[in-house]
């Protein structure tokens, strides 16, 4: 698994390879913009235009919802990363630190329409997701909802299938979302499949 220094050091290229492997169908960023696109959408439909990333990475995403006025906070524990989103969105509020240990202090006196996390909540192992997405339901506006794209299955024999095709591409140490398994914590999740290896999920109060 990729600490902080790991994605320091891939923050220079990694829009290019992103881009690469969707547009090669391939695992595990097959989906990837048709993922950012839903969620841009469905995020700009909100009524309260604070917007919080979690993992935002080079700022894909968010730099779009900012460039339409929404407010954008987030949190990740690379440097680089900040450094590069930041410069895209000066006036965003984006904090370090790393989120398996929770959501950094100054984010949570805010109220959210829309959180969102885009391939960054597999760093966390199935226990954690469930905890971490439990602090941040009281965050979110009425009718706001957190929207979840990455590396996703309906079932985890899909996930297995996945695996053997990926072959000595699979990461086996992240830990990749199954939606029937994290639906028991959350019943009102939604999930939609976006490529044979990405998948959508929300999760409103
Ligand atoms: C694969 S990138 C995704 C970036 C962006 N959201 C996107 O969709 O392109 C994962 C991001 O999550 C951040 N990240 C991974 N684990 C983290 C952790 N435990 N705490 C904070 N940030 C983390 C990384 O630094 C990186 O910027």
């Amino acid at each position: 698994m990729l600490n902080s220094e790991g994605f320091n050091l891939w923050a220079d290229g990694y829009d290019k390879s992103v881009e690469l492997s969707d547009e090669e169908g391939a695992y595990p960023f097959a989906g990837y913009e048709e993922i950012l696109e839903k969620i841009y959408h469905r995020a700009l439909s909100c009524v309260n235009k604070n917007v919080l990333d979690i993992g935002f990475g080079t700022g894909t995403l968010a730099v779009k919802l900012y460039a339409q006025g929404c407010r954008i906070f987030g949190q990740d524990f690379s440097e680089k990363m900040i450094a590069q989103a930041q410069e895209k969105m000066p006036e965003a509020k984006l904090c370090q630190g790393d989120f398996s240990l929770g959501l950094a202090v100054e984010l949570k006196r805010h109220q959210y329409g829309a959180i969102i996390a885009t391939y960054s909540l597999h760093h966390l192992s199935d226990a954690q997701k469930v905890c971490f997405l439990e602090s941040l339901l009281p965050l979110l506006e009425d009718g706001g909802c957190i929207y979840i794209g990455d590396v996703a299955f309906q079932t985890r024999q899909e996930l297995e299938q996945c695996k053997v095709q990926a072959g000595d591409e699979w990461d086996g140490e992240e830990c990749y979302f199954v939606f029937e398994e994290i639906k028991k914590s959350f019943p009102k999740m939604t999930f939609e499949q976006v490529s044979h290896c990405a998948g959508l999920m929300t999760l409103g109060k």
